[in-house]
C-alpha cells in the first residue's frame, strides 16, 4: 500500500564540513530539537557514516526514534567527489546511483531515507543525458521504497525548465544556495511555487554577510529582541524557503530553532526580499 508522504520539517540541520565532530554534532542537533538531517554520500565534504553514528547514539539515549526523523542524503557525481567514492566509477551512472544509495542506507543504518537529492547536475548549463539517466535511476530507488521523495540541488532555472521538458516527474525538493543579491534565488523559487516544489535554502548566512550587517536587519533584530541570523531565518520561512543551518554551536542551534517563533511584519518581509536583488 502506498505510504503517505512524510511530514517535511521546518528546519534542516546540515552536516557538511564537520569531519570527526559529525557524530557528536548530529546528536547535539537532535537533542536541541532538529528532526530534519541533511547529509550526502560525498566523503569530501560530509562524513555520512558519522551522521549514522550520531543517530545511533540518539536512538540509544531514547532521544528520538527513526520514525521521528526526516533524513535526506544525496547522490554526487564523480567530479564532485575525491578518491573516497561510494560507487564503482567504471559502473554505469544508473548502477552508481544504486550503489551510492545502498552505501548511504548502510551508513545511516536504515532501510529508507525520506529524501534523495541529486547533488548537482553534470553540467553547469544544461540538463544532460547523464542527468536524465541519473534521475530515472533515482526514481527507481524511490519506486523500490528506498526513498520517499526526490530532489535536485545546485540547479538553475534553465536546468529546471529543460528537466520539465524531458521528464514526466519533477522533484519534490530543490536545494540551492540562496544569495540575497539574486533576490534570494527569486526565479527558481517562482518556478518551485508554480510546480509545488519545496525550496530548501542553504548558505542563508554565509552567502549574505552584507544583509546580516544591514541597518534594516539590525533594526528589526533590535526591536524583536532577536539576532540578525534569526531575522534572516524567519524571513526565509515567511517567503517559503525551508532553511538549512549547519552551525557547530549548540547555542546557535537553539537560537536558530527559536527563529520559528519570530513573526516578522509583512512590510519587513517585503523590504528584506528586495534588499539587494
Ligand atoms: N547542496 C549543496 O551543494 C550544499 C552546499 C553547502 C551546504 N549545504 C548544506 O547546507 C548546510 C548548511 O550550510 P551553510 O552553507 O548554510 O553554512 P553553515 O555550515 O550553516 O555555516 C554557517 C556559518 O555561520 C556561522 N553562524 C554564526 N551565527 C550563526 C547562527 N546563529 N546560526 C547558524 N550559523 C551561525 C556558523 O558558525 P558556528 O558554527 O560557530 O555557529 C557557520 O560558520 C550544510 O551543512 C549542508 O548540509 C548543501
Amino acid at each position: 500500500m502506498p505510504q503517505p508522504p512524510p511530514p517535511v520539517p521546518d528546519f534542516l540541520y546540515g552536516t557538511a564540513w564537520k569531519e570527526d565532530r559529525t557524530p557528536a554534532l548530529t546528536e547535539v542537533a537532535l537533542r536541541m530539537g532538529f528532526r530534519g538531517i541533511d547529509t550526502a554520500n560525498q566523503r569530501r565534504h560530509y562524513f555520512e557514516e558519522g551522521v549514522g553514528q550520531g543517530l545511533a547514539a540518539a536512538y540509544r539515549a531514547g532521544m528520538v526514534t527513526r520514525d521521528d526523523l526526516f533524513l535526506q542524503t544525496k547522490f554526487t557525481y564523480q567530479r564532485g567527489q575525491d578518491h573516497r567514492l561510494p560507487y564503482d566509477p567504471a559502473a554505469s551512472l544508473s548502477e552508481q546511483v544504486a550503489q551510492s544509495m545502498a552505501s548511504s542506507l548502510e551508513h545511516l543504518a536504515t532501510d529508507r531515507v525520506e529524501s534523495y537529492v541529486l547533488h548537482g547536475p553534470a553540467s553547469n548549463y544544461d540538463w544532460t543525458d547523464a542527468d536524465a539517466e541519473v534521475w530515472e535511476a533515482m526514481r527507481k530507488e524511490r519506486d523500490a521504497g528506498r526513498t520517499r521523495l526526490l530532489g535536485v540541488s545546485n540547479i538553475s532555472l534553465p536546468h529546471l525548465k529543460q528537466m520539465a521538458s524531458v521528464h514526466a516527474e519533477l522533484p519534490a525538493f530543490v536545494q540551492n544556495r540562496c544569495y540575497a543579491r539574486l533576490g534570494w534565488d527569486r526565479a527558481v523559487r517562482q518556478f518551485c511555487r508554480e510546480h509545488n516544489i519545496f525550496y530548501q535554502g542553504f548558505s542563508l548566512l554565509t552567502a549574505n554577510q552584507e544583509v546580516l550587517n544591514h541597518a534594516l536587519i539590525a533594526g528589526l533584530a533590535a526591536s524583536a529582541k532577536a539576532t540578525p541570523a534569526q531575522v534572516v531565518f524567519s524571513f526565509a520561512r515567511s517567503v517559503g524557503i525551508l532553511p538549512l543551518t549547519g552551525t557547530s554551536n549548540a547555542w546557535h542551534m537553539k537560537q536558530d530553532l527559536a527563529s520559528r517563533d519570530l513573526i516578522l511584519p509583512q512590510e519587513a518581509i517585503q523590504a528584506i526580499e528586495s534588499l539587494s536583488g
